[in-house]
C-alpha cells in the first residue's frame, strides 16, 4: 500500500484505513476531504544534508546513501550535477537557490516546501552547500520543521570554511604561527548595525571569511583601523574544488584590489593570517580526486530524463505558444482557465492542459481555487523586458519541433483534423519503447502464483521471455497489437473459456482505447480471470494529488493532439471501473518514466 499512497499524493491516509477495513472501496466523499488535509497520518522525513564544497568525492557516504533513498531532492546554487545524479532518476529534484533580493521570501518557500513534501510521506533530502549549519540557514530549516511536528535529522558536510584554505594550500592552524582561528560572515560587514567585533577578530591568528568578495574593501579596511598589520598575508579562494577554482594571493593592504583585478566573483572565502604565507610546500600536495579541474562531467541521462528529452519538441511548442498568446502576461489578471482564456482568444479546456504542461515543467504555479501565476523563472527569463530574456531561442526551438500549428489549433479552435496516419505509427512504436523499457520492472514485481497468463499490449514477446525465465513453464499467451497499434476490437481477440487465465497483464492499453472501449474491455478480461486471479496494467496514468512529471502531461497533449480525443486516465479513474467490476486490492505503484503499475484481484468467492 505504500507505494499507492505515492501515485496518490496526500490521499495515503485513507487510503491506509481502507485496506485495514479489508479491501478498497471508493465511494466515500470524506476520502476526497481527507485527501486535501494537510495532516496525514505518516509524514516523511527530512534530512537536512551537507554536500561539501563541490567535488562529489568530498561527500560523506551518508549523504551519498540518503541521495540514493531520496523521493525528493531539493537544492541550492552550488551543488554540482554529479553530485544530483547520484539520486535515483525518479527522484524530483526540485532546484530552489536563491536570487538576490528574494533571500527571505524565498527561504520560507523552502520550509513550507520541505513540510509540504515530508507531509505527502516522501523521504526528502534538502541538499546545502559545505556544512548545513554553518552560514547556511540549516537550523533555521532545522527548527521551521521542528515547529511543524515533522521529523529530521542534519547530517554534516565538509564545510568550505576549511577546504577552501586547504585547496589553496593553506593550513589554517599551522602550528608555528597560528593558535586560533574564527570563522566570519563577510556579509555584514557593510551593514548598519552589524555584530562583528572588528577589534576581537584584529587578535585572531587566523581569519576566515565567507561571502567577502562584495564587502572585501570594507573587511580590510575595518581589520586594518582595529590594528591588524596590513601586511598580514592574505588569499582569496574562489570555487574550491570546482573547475573553476582560482587563488588570488596578497596582503591585507592590496588583496581588495588583487580580487578586483582578477575577476573573482563568489562563492570565494577570504583567509588571512601568517598561515597564508606558509603555503609555497602545501600547494605542492597532489589532488587525487578523480576529475581533475579541467575536465568537466557530463552525467549521462537517466532514463526519466531521456523521456523528459523525448517530449522536449513538444514542451518547447507549449511554451512557444504560451510566448505567442502572451499567457504570461495575462496569467496573474485572470481567475483561472476560462477567463484566461476569453482574454486570449482560446479554447478553455486546451489551454488548461497547456497550463498544466507549463506548472509540470516548474514554469507556472497553480494555486487554490483554480487559478495559476508566473513563477519567478518564467517572469525572469521568458519576459520580453528581461535581459536575460530566452524568449528568441524558445520560439526558435519550437518551430524546430515542426507541425505547431497542429497544436495552435488545438488551444484556439479546441479541435484538431482527423488523426494522421504516420502520426498513430509513431504513436505504435513510442508504447513499444516504453513497454519494451519498463518490461523488467513490472516482471520483478509480479507474484505469479503460477496458471497461465495472457499478455494483452505492447511489449509481449519481453513480457513472454522474462517470465518465462522466472518461472520456467507457465503456459503464456499474447495479444499483440496489430499493424499501427492496438484495434479496438482488441477484445474481441481476448478468447479463451472462462476462467482461463490466472494473470492478465495488459501493457499500454490505456490510451490507445477509445472512449467507451475499456469498460467492455476489462469485462471480457474479468470473465476469462480465474476467481482469484489478478490483472496487471502498466500505463502512463495521470496521477491526482501530486504533480505529475512533465513528460506524462506532455503524453497526455500529444495523444489528444496527434491521436484526438483519447481519454486521459488516471489511477483513481481506473480503480472505479475495477470497483465496478467487483475487483479487490487494487494497488498502484509507480515504477519508471512516469508510468505505473496497477494491480487488482478478483475475488476468489464470485
Ligand atoms: C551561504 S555560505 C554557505 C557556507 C556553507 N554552508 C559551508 O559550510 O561551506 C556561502 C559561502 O561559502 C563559501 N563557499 C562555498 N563554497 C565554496 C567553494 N567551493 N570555494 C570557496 N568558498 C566557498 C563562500 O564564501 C560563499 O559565499
Amino acid at each position: 500500500m505504500e507505494n499507492l499512497e505515492r501515485v496518490e499524493g496526500a490521499g495515503c491516509s485513507v487510503l491506509h484505513k481502507r485496506v485495514e477495513a479489508g479491501g478498497i472501496t471508493l465511494e466515500s466523499t470524506p476520502a476526497v476531504q481527507d485527501r486535501h488535509e494537510d495532516q496525514p497520518v505518516r509524514p516523511g522525513k527530512v534530512y537536512i544534508v551537507g554536500a561539501g564544497p563541490g567535488h562529489p568525492e568530498l561527500l560523506t557516504l551518508k549523504a551519498a546513501e540518503l541521495l540514493r533513498r531520496a523521493d525528493v531532492v531539493i537544492y541550492d546554487r552550488l551543488i554540482q550535477e554529479e553530485v544530483l545524479a547520484l539520486a535515483k532518476p525518479s527522484a524530483e529534484r526540485i532546484y530552489m537557490g536563491k536570487p538576490l533580493g528574494r533571500h527571505e521570501s524565498r527561504q520560507q518557500e523552502i520550509n513550507e516546501l520541505l513540510v509540504r513534501k515530508a507531509r505527502e510521506g516522501k523521504v526528502v533530502v534538502r541538499l546545502k552547500g559545505g556544512d548545513p549549519y554553518v552560514f547556511g540557514r540549516g537550523g533555521e530549516e532545522a527548527e521551521y520543521l521542528a515547529d511543524h511536528g515533522i521529523p529530521f535529522e542534519v547530517v554534516p558536510g565538509v564545510t568550505s570554511a576549511f577546504a577552501a584554505p586547504l585547496s589553496a594550500g593553506i593550513a589554517v592552524t599551522h602550528r608555528d604561527v597560528a593558535s586560533s582561528v574564527a570563522v566570519v560572515t563577510g556579509h555584514e560587514a557593510s551593514r548598519e548595525g552589524e555584530r562583528i567585533p572588528w577589534g576581537a577578530l584584529a587578535q585572531i591568528d587566523t581569519l576566515i571569511f565567507l561571502m567577502s568578495v562584495t564587502n572585501i574593501d570594507t573587511i580590510v579596511r575595518k581589520l586594518i583601523e582595529h590594528g591588524l598589520d596590513p601586511a598580514t598575508p592574505a588569499a582569496m579562494v574562489q570555487m574550491a574544488f570546482w573547475p573553476e577554482e582560482k587563488v588570488v594571493v596578497g596582503t591585507v593592504s592590496d588583496i581588495a584590489e588583487k580580487v578586483q583585478q582578477s575577476g573573482v566573483r563568489p562563492p570565494a572565502t577570504l583567509v588571512i593570517g601568517k598561515v597564508v604565507g606558509m603555503r609555497e610546500k602545501l600547494v605542492l600536495a597532489e589532488r587525487e580526486l578523480r576529475r581533475q579541474p579541467q575536465e568537466r562531467f557530463v552525467a549521462a541521462p537517466p532514463p526519466d530524463q531521456l523521456m523528459r528529452l523525448a517530449t522536449g519538441g513538444l514542451a518547447a511548442q507549449v511554451l512557444g505558444l504560451a510566448l505567442e498568446l502572451d499567457v504570461f502576461g495575462w496569467l496573474d489578471e485572470a481567475r483561472g482557465p476560462e477567463e484566461l482564456a476569453e482574454r486570449l482568444g482560446a479554447c478553455a479546456e486546451p489551454l488548461r492542459e497547456v497550463l498544466e504542461v507549463l506548472v509540470a515543467l516548474g514554469l507556472v504555479e497553480k494555486l487554490e481555487g483554480g487559478r495559476y501565476r508566473n513563477l519567478e523563472l518564467a517572469s525572469h527569463y521568458l519576459s520580453s523586458h528581461s535581459e536575460s530574456t530566452l524568449r528568441e531561442a524558445l520560439l526558435y526551438q519550437a518551430q524546430l519541433g515542426g507541425d505547431w500549428a497542429r497544436l495552435r489549433d488545438y488551444v484556439q479552435r479546441g479541435e484538431v483534423e482527423t488523426t494522421l496516419a504516420d502520426q498513430r505509427v509513431e504513436h505504435h512504436r513510442a508504447n513499444e519503447v516504453l513497454a519494451r523499457c519498463a518490461a523488467p520492472w513490472v516482471v520483478n514485481q509480479l507474484e505469479l502464483g503460477g496458471g497461465p497468463v495472457l499478455v494483452v499490449g505492447y511489449g509481449g514477446e519481453v513480457y513472454e521471455r522474462l517470465i518465462e525465465e522466472r518461472w520456467p513453464g507457465t503456459k503464456i499467451r499474447r495479444i499483440d497489437p496489430t499493424g499501427n497499434g492496438i484495434d479496438w476490437k482488441t477484445w474481441e481477440r481476448v478468447t479463451g473459456a472462462e476462467g482461463a487465465y490466472q494473470t492478465v497483464v495488459l501493457s499500454g492499453l490505456l490510451g490507445c482505447m477509445p472512449k467507451g472501449q475499456m469498460g467492455r474491455f476489462l469485462r471480457t478480461v474479468s470473465r476469462r480471470l480465474r476467481n482469484g486471479g489478478q490483472l496487471v496494467f502498466h500505463d502512463a496514468f495521470m496521477a491526482t494529488g501530486v504533480l505529475p512529471p512533465p513528460e506524462a502531461v506532455l503524453g497526455f497533449l500529444a495523444r489528444r493532439i496527434w491521436r484526438g480525443g483519447c481519454g486521459v486516465w488516471t489511477a483513481e479513474r481506473l480503480r472505479n471501473e475495477l470497483e465496478q467490476l467487483g475487483f479487490r486490492d487494487i494497488e498502484a505503484r509507480p515504477l519508471t518514466a512516469g508510468t505505473v503499475m496497477v494491480v487488482a484481484r478478483r475475488p476468489a468467492d464470485t
